[in-house]
């Protein structure tokens, strides 16, 4: 069964579809035909995912009588930079990408986060369409017009909010998929089970085990991500509702916390998000906000996810100072996003937690 869904987003053109079908790729270039009226079409892949699926869209591209060029990018975050949107938008103006033409991001959050950058600003915004090859960029980065690239100073810190036309998700593209980027997306669609409510989680959960219906799991999860940037699409630094977009970054000041004291080595972001799940679940439960039982399923979902690297070694003071790297992006206090139960995010002010009650569960985490 296809899943179609319309993404509201307030901005300029409104709405855009987002679609879940097996096999969509082959029918990428209808839908490009509707998004924009040019011919030529520009790919932005990596050799990965172009040697596994790039000539399967560009043949769809050409049947529909369009002119496709690829450009590859390399792969991996530390490609995420100003030197390659440079080369991006260098290949773009060398093939006369015009206003009217297309770009097209196939590949993972890597690729549709630079791509779309590089939409953002050539020409001072041409269309583009994400056709998001992994689990992550399907349920999360794809969706939601964050674009942008890293910086020596800090990750995703220049960019720009830019939605796309149309998002293409081919859940067959799944299957080459390695098992570790598998449990990545996994752990962030624990996060937005646990913030969206019992329904969703068990969804999740019943995906993991290979039942149910995962088109329907990733609809649903693309929904779920996709009402909270409509109700807060820039993410507004004043709103700290349950309804906020700031609530997505639940599990990740623990996660970006050992992602960069590891430097960026040990753990995939996913896999550090399930960290984060699990110690902003044993925080809430130290603050008595989260009942054990809940912090227990939410552990349990998140081991299901496949096996993390360990935080053994992790030095809990280092972590400690690493949070304090968050509150500078962040301009002000500290904001931590944690439960009240499944489905009830609350925003608390870094302020109102004792540094020792933090300390406790760094190590009580860590320690396990
Ligand atoms: N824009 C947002 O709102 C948002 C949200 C979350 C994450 N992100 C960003 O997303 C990025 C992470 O994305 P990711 O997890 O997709 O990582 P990624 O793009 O690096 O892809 C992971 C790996 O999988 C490979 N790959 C991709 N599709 C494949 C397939 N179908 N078969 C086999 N291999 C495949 C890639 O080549 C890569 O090696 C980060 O840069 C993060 O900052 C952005
Ligand atoms: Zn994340």
């Amino acid at each position: 069964m296809a899943e179609r869904i319309n993404v509201n987003t307030r901005m300029g053109s409104s709405s855009y579809p987002i679609s879940i079908e097996a096999g969509s790729i082959r029918m990428i270039g209808q839908i490009a035909e509707r998004s924009a009226s040019g011919s030529n079409v520009a790919i932005v892949s990596n050799a990965k995912v172009d040697g596994l699926y790039g000539a399967t869209v560009t043949n769809a591209f050409r049947q529909a009588g369009l002119k496709p060029v690829t450009h590859l990018i390399g792969d991996g975050e530390r490609f995420k930079n100003f030197k390659t949107l440079e080369s991006t938008v260098k290949f773009l103006g060398e093939n006369k990408i015009s206003r009217t033409d297309l770009i097209v991001a196939l590949g993972g959050g890597v690729v549709g986060d630079l791509a779309g950058f590089a939409a953002a600003i050539y020409l001072r915004g041409i269309r583009f369409i994400q056709i998001p090859t992994t689990l992550l960029a399907m349920i999360d980065s794809s969706v939601g017009g964050k674009t942008g690239i890293n910086m020596d100073f800090g990750k995703n810190l220049v960019g720009a909010f830019y939605q796309p036309s149309a998002v293409v998700i081919d859940p067959n593209v799944l299957q080459t998929l390695p098992k570790r980027e598998i449990t990545a997306g996994f752990c962030e669609a624990v996060k937005q089970g646990a913030l969206s409510g019992p329904k969703l989680l068990k969804q999740t959960e019943d995906a993991l085990n290979n039942i149910g219906q995962f088109d329907r799991f990733l609809a649903d999860q693309v929904r779920f991500k996709a009402s909270i940037v409509a109700a807060d699409e820039r993410e507004s630094a004043a709103k700290t509702d349950a309804k906020s977009r700031k609530i997505l970054n639940f599990g990740h000041t623990f996660g970006h916390a050992i992602e960069k004291v590891t430097r960026y080595r040990r753990f995939k972001h996913g896999e550090a998000v399930g960290h984060g799940i699990i110690f902003a679940a044993e925080l809430s439960k130290k603050l008595e906000l989260l009942a054990e039982d809940e912090v227990k399923l939410l552990n349990d979902v998140v081991h299901r996810t496949g096996s993390l690297p360990p935080l053994h070694g992790i030095d809990p003071s280092e972590v400690f100072e690493a949070f304090k790297f968050d509150k500078k992006n962040i301009g002000k206090s500290l904001q931590w996003i944690l439960l009240e139960g499944i489905g009830k995010p609350v925003v608390k002010p870094g302020s109102e937690i004792p540094d020792r009650i933090l300390r406790d569960t760094i190590r009580a985490v860590i320690s396990r």
